[in-house]
């Protein structure tokens, strides 16, 4: 393992976190990447960013959304995943042992990009306990400070930090306490793409797809869409990827063979016969 950066703060040696590398670059739905960034700016030296939320159902792109803007800004990417166990020492430094016996303090990458002045995206943020959140009430307000009991110091974020969460509306652990959702200002909502924006998406992914495949792809996608089933682009991606690697091995004799073939181990059967899909 390559010894990870460090830095000191009050004499004590935080090891920083690794910036996540390159993200799907953002397709279609200019309008919400355009609020996010308009809500990361800074107009004046006294101007803070705001740390927004992203909403919506999973697999419409919220953490995409949240990566492109931070690279199109320039912004290294800090991204941590939030679930209903997650503690403040994890959002912030946990202890861990040194090699020589003694006390390691591991920064989160959320303080990584505080110190760094990245971007630090808090996926599932909804997942999170009120106990977490409380711990990053003064770095969202005009504080711009976390206090780590663990490691007894108190870290500012550089005026370059930048944060946002993202939030699946259908899956939530805890009630957000309203101080939180105060802070988490302001809410862009994201819905499915359109037809055309998902063919872009899943070539952009996948540009080594065959176009009959990519098309069977699509019409699955349309057809899940209306009849209202979960399926999103992501799923959509999952089986693009499967029927092009079922085709590559000659596994297929057509491209709607190789497709179902991917349907077939991703959508239970009574749903692609009422999607018309067997
Ligand atoms: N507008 C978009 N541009 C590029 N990729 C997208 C877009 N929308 C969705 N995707 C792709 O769909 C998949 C799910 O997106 P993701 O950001 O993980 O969704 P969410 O965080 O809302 O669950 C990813 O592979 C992502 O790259
Ligand atoms: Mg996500």
């Amino acid at each position: 393992m390559s010894p990870r950066d460090h830095i000191e703060i009050d004499g004590v040696r935080l090891y920083l976190a690794k910036p996540l590398g390159d993200s799907p670059p953002w397709v279609g739905r200019e309008e919400v990447l355009a609020q996010l960034i308009a809500a990361w700016s800074r107009i004046d030296d006294d101007d803070v960013p705001l740390h927004p939320r992203l909403l919506g159902r999973p697999g419409v792109g919220k953490t995409t959304l949240a990566t492109a803007a931070a690279a199109r800004l320039g912004l290294p990417v800090y991204a941590l995943q939030a679930t209903m166990d997650t503690r403040p020492e994890d959002l912030l430094v946990s202890p861990v042992l040194a090699p020589d016996g003694g006390v390691r303090y591991m920064a989160s990458p959320l303080v990584t990009a505080m110190i760094r002045g990245g971007a630090a995206v808090l996926d599932e943020g909804n997942r999170m306990s009120e106990k977490s959140w409380a711990s990053l009430a003064p770095l969202l307000d005009h504080r711009r400070y976390v206090e780590s009991t663990v490691a007894g110091i108190r870290i500012d974020a550089s005026p370059e930090f930048r944060f946002v969460t993202t939030m699946n509306e259908d899956a939530s652990t805890y009630e957000v306490p309203e101080y939180v959702h105060s802070r988490l200002m302001p809410q862009i909502h994201l819905d499915f793409p359109e037809e055309d924006e998902e063919r872009a998406i899943l070539q952009a992914q996948v540009p080594f797809a065959d176009g009959e495949v990519l098309a069977y792809v699509l019409t699955f996608l349309r057809r899940a869409h209306e009849a209202d089933l979960h399926y999103t682009v992501r799923d959509g991606l999952n089986v693009l990827r499967y029927a092009m690697k079922v085709l590559d091995r000659g596994e297929a004799g057509s491209a709607e063979e190789a497709v179902v073939a991917a349907l077939a181990l991703a959508v239970p059967a009574e749903e692609l016969e009422a999607l018309e899909l067997l």
